[in-house]
């Protein structure tokens, strides 16, 4: 059963590249698709870019491509909810894109035609990254809720609360997350999601960000996906 570990930037994917010891790569899509094995089980690992098209072109890649039959995110996130500090994981249990708006013709948030505003995770897949992560990183604050997504950096205080005000059940917000969730919910692959909070999307994020993600970043993922990993 092949998982495919993703991140949108290579900061977020780095240790999981060396964890694999026999990877080749392949071309689809422009996207550099690295196959090979991690703790002895097929791996696919990719970059999927930055932003909700980005993620679906990718997630569609390794499905149909790929044929994986499970898919991981591991990355960073700016942190909504009161609580969810720098530092901290989410897994994420249900995503929502907070930039869709096909109103009045359909309620806010509302995904056209599918009569839904957020796709769930996979439960079973969550609770085994949310132990990995457990493991992984002792002591670690995990929290697990709605994560939201958007072609947005959020790096001002004012759209910060804006979104907390709009959606008070979302802890942390992000670029692809939402994307992936629902081409797996179309294709009935499972899904799931973890994310350091690496900025609290205020007016000091992108500092944050840049930091978060030279330093620390990496390190979780590849912690916490060899911890899922283990056999
Ligand atoms: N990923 C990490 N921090 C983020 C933020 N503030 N907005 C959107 N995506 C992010």
């Amino acid at each position: 059963m092949t998982t495919a570990i993703v991140s949108a930037m290579h900061e977020e994917l780095a240790a999981v590249l060396a964890l694999m010891p026999d990877e080749r790569m392949q071309v689809v899509g422009g996207r550099e698709f690295w196959l090979g094995h991690l703790r002895g089980q097929p791996v696919v690992a990719v970059l999927s870019r930055i932003g909700k098209v980005a993620a679906a072109t990718t997630a569609t890649a390794l499905i149909e491509r790929f044929g994986v039959r499970r898919i991981v995110f591991t990355g960073v996130a700016g942190g909504l909810a009161p609580g969810v500090d720098v530092g901290h994981v989410v897994v994420a249990d249900s995503f929502l894109q907070h930039d869709l708006d096909a109103s009045p013709i359909f309620p806010k948030y509302q995904v056209p035609l599918y009569g839904l505003d957020r796709f769930a995770a996979d439960p079973a897949l969550g609770e085994q990254l949310a132990q990995a992560a457990r493991s992984a990183l002792p002591g670690v604050r995990l929290h697990r809720g709605l994560v939201v997504s958007g072609d947005r950096f959020v790096s001002t205080t004012g759209e910060s609360r804006a979104l907390q005000a709009a959606l008070p059940q979302a802890l942390a917000v992000e670029m692809e997350g939402a994307a992936f969730a629902q081409v797996c919910h179309d294709y009935g692959v499972p899904f799931a999601a973890v994310r350091t909070i690496s900025d609290r999307a205020d007016d000091a994020a992108h500092g944050d960000f840049t930091r978060f993600i030279r330093e620390v970043a990496s390190r979780y993922s590849g912690a916490i996906v060899e911890a899922l990993l283990r056999p």
